[in-house]
Protein backbone atom coordinates (compact mmCIF):
# COMPACT_ATOMS: atom_id res chain seq x y z
CA UNK A 1 0.00 0.00 0.00
CA UNK A 2 1.68 3.37 -1.35
CA UNK A 3 0.99 5.14 2.07
CA UNK A 4 2.29 2.55 4.92
CA UNK A 5 5.37 3.73 6.07
CA UNK A 6 3.38 7.64 6.02
CA UNK A 7 0.22 6.96 7.70
CA UNK A 8 1.89 6.10 10.84
CA UNK A 9 2.15 9.95 11.54
CA UNK A 10 -1.35 10.92 11.40
CA UNK A 11 -2.05 13.94 13.11
CA UNK A 12 -5.16 14.81 15.05
CA UNK A 13 -7.21 17.46 13.33
CA UNK A 14 -7.90 20.35 15.42
CA UNK A 15 -9.21 23.98 14.96
CA UNK A 16 -6.77 26.85 14.51
CA UNK A 17 -6.87 30.13 12.93
CA UNK A 18 -6.89 30.38 8.96
CA UNK A 19 -7.03 33.93 8.59
CA UNK A 20 -3.67 34.31 10.75
CA UNK A 21 -2.07 31.76 8.84
CA UNK A 22 -2.89 33.12 5.77
CA UNK A 23 -1.46 36.32 7.21
CA UNK A 24 1.84 34.75 8.17
CA UNK A 25 2.28 33.34 4.95
CA UNK A 26 1.45 36.70 3.43
CA UNK A 27 4.05 38.30 5.50
CA UNK A 28 6.65 36.48 5.24
CA UNK A 29 5.89 36.27 0.92
CA UNK A 30 7.63 39.77 1.26
CA UNK A 31 11.03 38.45 2.09
CA UNK A 32 10.99 36.09 -0.64
CA UNK A 33 14.04 36.51 -2.92
CA UNK A 34 12.16 36.09 -6.43
CA UNK A 35 13.82 38.59 -8.99
CA UNK A 36 13.61 35.93 -11.82
CA UNK A 37 9.97 34.96 -11.67
CA UNK A 38 8.80 38.14 -9.85
CA UNK A 39 6.61 35.68 -7.98
CA UNK A 40 7.00 35.58 -4.59
CA UNK A 41 5.77 33.02 -1.93
CA UNK A 42 5.20 32.69 1.64
CA UNK A 43 4.43 29.29 3.20
CA UNK A 44 3.28 29.10 7.48
CA UNK A 45 2.93 25.59 8.93
CA UNK A 46 1.25 25.03 12.19
CA UNK A 47 2.86 22.69 14.50
CA UNK A 48 0.71 20.91 16.73
CA UNK A 49 2.42 22.88 19.95
CA UNK A 50 0.62 25.97 18.32
CA UNK A 51 4.21 27.25 16.63
CA UNK A 52 4.15 28.92 13.75
CA UNK A 53 7.34 28.14 11.28
CA UNK A 54 7.53 30.41 7.65
CA UNK A 55 9.24 29.98 4.89
CA UNK A 56 9.40 31.87 1.23
CA UNK A 57 11.18 31.23 -1.88
CA UNK A 58 14.72 31.91 -2.67
CA UNK A 59 15.38 31.52 -6.12
CA UNK A 60 19.32 31.32 -7.67
CA UNK A 61 20.38 32.57 -10.89
CA UNK A 62 21.04 29.02 -11.38
CA UNK A 63 17.33 28.09 -11.84
CA UNK A 64 16.89 24.61 -10.50
CA UNK A 65 18.09 25.38 -7.35
CA UNK A 66 16.08 28.02 -6.01
CA UNK A 67 13.96 26.74 -3.61
CA UNK A 68 10.14 26.54 -2.97
CA UNK A 69 8.16 28.50 -0.03
CA UNK A 70 6.81 25.74 1.52
CA UNK A 71 10.19 23.86 1.34
CA UNK A 72 11.40 26.44 3.51
CA UNK A 73 8.70 26.17 5.90
CA UNK A 74 9.65 22.75 6.68
CA UNK A 75 12.89 23.03 7.02
CA UNK A 76 12.80 25.77 9.55
CA UNK A 77 9.87 24.03 11.04
CA UNK A 78 11.79 20.48 11.37
CA UNK A 79 14.91 22.56 12.80
CA UNK A 80 13.11 24.20 15.28
CA UNK A 81 11.64 21.17 16.51
CA UNK A 82 12.93 18.19 15.38
CA UNK A 83 11.52 14.71 15.51
CA UNK A 84 8.15 15.79 17.62
CA UNK A 85 7.25 18.05 14.84
CA UNK A 86 3.81 17.53 14.54
CA UNK A 87 2.40 19.23 10.84
CA UNK A 88 -1.11 20.25 11.67
CA UNK A 89 -1.97 22.41 8.13
CA UNK A 90 0.48 24.76 6.11
CA UNK A 91 -0.90 28.02 4.12
CA UNK A 92 0.57 29.44 1.02
CA UNK A 93 0.43 32.25 -0.43
CA UNK A 94 0.98 34.32 -3.37
CA UNK A 95 1.83 37.97 -5.08
CA UNK A 96 2.51 38.26 -8.66
CA UNK A 97 4.59 41.55 -9.30
CA UNK A 98 2.41 44.28 -11.69
CA UNK A 99 -0.20 41.86 -9.97
CA UNK A 100 -0.81 41.62 -6.26
CA UNK A 101 -2.41 38.84 -4.95
CA UNK A 102 -2.52 35.44 -7.45
CA UNK A 103 -4.16 31.82 -7.24
CA UNK A 104 -1.09 29.43 -6.08
CA UNK A 105 -0.93 25.77 -5.72
CA UNK A 106 1.58 23.89 -4.36
CA UNK A 107 3.67 22.80 -6.98
CA UNK A 108 4.46 18.55 -7.86
CA UNK A 109 7.50 18.46 -5.57
CA UNK A 110 6.17 20.17 -2.67
CA UNK A 111 3.29 18.30 -2.51
CA UNK A 112 5.81 15.25 -2.10
CA UNK A 113 7.37 16.94 0.76
CA UNK A 114 4.19 18.24 2.87
CA UNK A 115 3.07 14.51 1.99
CA UNK A 116 5.94 13.42 3.97
CA UNK A 117 4.86 15.20 7.13
CA UNK A 118 1.89 13.76 7.52
CA UNK A 119 -0.55 12.60 5.17
CA UNK A 120 -3.16 14.14 7.44
CA UNK A 121 -1.59 17.66 7.03
CA UNK A 122 -3.85 20.40 5.55
CA UNK A 123 -3.03 22.30 2.79
CA UNK A 124 -4.77 25.48 2.26
CA UNK A 125 -4.44 27.73 -0.77
CA UNK A 126 -5.90 30.08 -3.35
CA UNK A 127 -7.24 28.15 -5.98
CA UNK A 128 -8.72 31.49 -7.33
CA UNK A 129 -7.35 34.83 -6.00
CA UNK A 130 -10.24 34.52 -4.10
CA UNK A 131 -11.20 31.01 -3.11
CA UNK A 132 -9.52 29.34 -0.28
CA UNK A 133 -8.91 25.25 -1.02
CA UNK A 134 -8.22 22.83 2.24
CA UNK A 135 -7.67 19.24 1.20
CA UNK A 136 -5.49 17.10 3.24
CA UNK A 137 -1.76 16.07 1.89
CA UNK A 138 -2.82 12.71 0.72
CA UNK A 139 -5.46 14.24 -1.16
CA UNK A 140 -2.99 16.86 -2.80
CA UNK A 141 -0.82 13.96 -4.30
CA UNK A 142 -3.16 11.20 -5.70
CA UNK A 143 -0.61 8.50 -6.54
CA UNK A 144 2.50 9.65 -4.80
CA UNK A 145 6.19 8.25 -4.68
CA UNK A 146 7.37 5.93 -2.33
CA UNK A 147 9.08 2.87 -2.27
N1 LIG B 1 6.92 28.63 -5.83
C1 LIG B 1 6.81 28.40 -4.48
O1 LIG B 1 7.58 28.94 -3.69
N2 LIG B 1 5.81 27.61 -4.07
C2 LIG B 1 4.86 27.03 -4.87
O2 LIG B 1 4.00 26.33 -4.38
C3 LIG B 1 4.89 27.27 -6.31
C4 LIG B 1 6.06 28.01 -6.82
C5 LIG B 1 7.97 29.53 -6.30
C6 LIG B 1 9.11 28.88 -7.02
C7 LIG B 1 9.63 30.02 -7.84
O3 LIG B 1 10.54 30.78 -7.05
C8 LIG B 1 8.42 30.86 -8.13
O4 LIG B 1 7.43 30.45 -7.20
C9 LIG B 1 7.88 30.72 -9.54
O5 LIG B 1 7.73 29.40 -9.88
Amino acid sequence: MATTKLARKLPAPRSYDLEALFDAAKAVSKNAYAPYSRFRVGAALLSANGTVHVGCNVENIAYPIGTCAEAGAIAAARAAEGAGLEAVAIAVYAEKEGEGHVACTPCGACRQRILELSPATTVHFYGSRDKVVSVTAADLLPHAFTF
